[in-house]
């Protein structure tokens, strides 16, 4: 199902650290029905290397147990697609309008369609699972349904033979091979071609102590200067780097060909230094067992008052949290969920059901656990009645707090 990883992704070294350790877990996206099996337990430990500062996981679970059947969908919230509009006008200062442009793990097809209604075309996804491949097709997008590398840009150079855009968004650090994506680069590539990585900001992670956004599909925690030393001896350079404020934080790392003599000064800062060190991680690994801890005790100082508790939003991160915590049915009693592909299922590693949302007012819960915490406005907002009708939320991070009003 797993099997270790000895060198460094981005610079080979062999010297890695070991920083964080969650234990032995599910896998976060695996919720199966009451009837099927799952695929079992793989250890959580990230590995730091000093040298490069790129934070990995020991293990790598084989992507086709990961990615076969994939349920994560990309959010559809009015948020995301705010955030669509800012990467869709960053990406065109550089490429300019009517760039074409392959999505690389474009998911169901969501990105690309709101691509190709603002100004970019043609438009290609390529992702490995067959099932999102389906929906995006719905959509009129066409995938290449494989994991990037060499074989998959041959496919796509086969309609697009030179691509102006090449966008990865959140999909970095679920790749083990990233030699195979930087040839695979190679292959749809113009002198003039912008490659825009997606990553969340790991400074940001490790300073808000989001470590259950820490689990089997994460390999990488990336920094700008682990993805300057991947390009060493490529085509390829950090050409610009952007911030944004969205799920906690992340960066958008642009690069460019080598031919490519201009490179904007916002490298700069990250080439000097990171605020990345072991130290940091070591640090928030301290945290977050205070942060479990405080959950584990407000669920059962809850319980001990008689109250009931349910979890809102079936994320991965919910996985992490639950089984960090060994909550089962008796402490969570379910967890809501708009993803009709996970409703009827069960939480990973657990016997907690996903259930519908409109069920939190069926229900009638005394308090539902925030798990899907990077949508907090949007969710305080949209759960006015049941705040209203006496309902409080249970916000896990960074320390367990309850929020009563919107
Ligand atoms: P994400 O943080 O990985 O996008 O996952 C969020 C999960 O929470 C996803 O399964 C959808 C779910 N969700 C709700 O159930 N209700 C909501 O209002 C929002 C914003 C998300
Ligand atoms: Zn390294």
């Amino acid at each position: 199902m797993y099997r270790y990883r000895e060198s460094c992704r981005a610079c080979g070294s062999k010297e890695l650290v070991p920083v964080l350790n969650l234990g032995v877990q599910p896998l976060a996206n695996e919720f199966v029905l009451p009837s099927e099996p799952h695929s079992g337990y793989a250890p959580l430990e990230v590995m730091f290397c000093p040298r490069c500062t790129l934070g990995q996981l020991s293990v790598v679970v084989d992507p086709a147990i990961l990615y076969s059947e994939y349920r994560y969908v990309t959010s559809q919230s009015e948020m995301m697609f705010r955030h669509f509009e800012k990467i869709t006008a960053d990406i065109q200062r550089e490429s300019g309008k009517d760039s074409s442009l392959v999505e690389i793990g474009s998911n169901d097809g969501t990105f690309l369609v709101y691509a190709l209604h603002h100004g970019f075309g043609p438009v290609c996804g390529v992702d490995p699972a067959a099932n999102l491949a389906q929906l995006a097709l719905q959509y009129g997008i066409n995938t290449v349904v494989r994991q990037f590398g060499t074989p998959a840009a041959a496919l796509v150079a086969e309609f697009m033979p030179k691509v102006d855009v090449v966008l990865a968004r959140h999909v970095f650090c679920h790749i083990d091979d990233w030699r195979g994506i930087i040839c695979g680069l190679d292959v749809l590539s113009h002198k003039d071609t912008l490659v825009c990585i997606e990553v969340p900001d790991t400074e940001k992670m490790l300073a808000n102590v989001e470590f259950d956004t820490i689990y089997h599909e994460h390999l990488s925690y990336l920094t700008v200067r682990s993805v300057i030393e991947l390009l060493n001896g490529t085509n390829w350079h950090v050409h610009k780097v952007l911030r944004y404020s969205i799920h906690g934080g992340a960066l958008m790392i642009m690069l460019r060909r080598n031919e490519w003599k201009e490179r904007d000064s916002s490298v700069d800062a990250f080439e000097i230094g990171t605020l990345v060190t072991e130290e940091k991680w070591k640090a928030m690994a301290l945290t977050a067992v205070v942060a479990r801890y405080s959950l584990q005790k407000m669920v059962a100082d809850l319980h001990a008052e008689g109250k009931t508790i349910c979890g809102y939003g079936a994320s991965a991160k919910s996985t992490v949290w639950v089984n960090a915590c060994g909550f089962r049915k008796d402490d969570i009693a379910f967890i809501t969920d708009t993803t009709p592909q996970k409703i009827g299922r069960f939480t990973p590693g657990t016997k907690i059901p996903i259930v519908d949302e409109a069920e939190l007012l069926v229900r009638k819960p005394d308090y539902a656990v925030m798990f899907a915490w990077n949508y907090f406005q949007f969710i305080m907002q949209k759960n006015k009645a049941f705040l209203d009708g006496g309902g409080k939320f249970i916000v896990p991070v960074p320390t367990a707090k309850i929020v009563e009003h919107a």
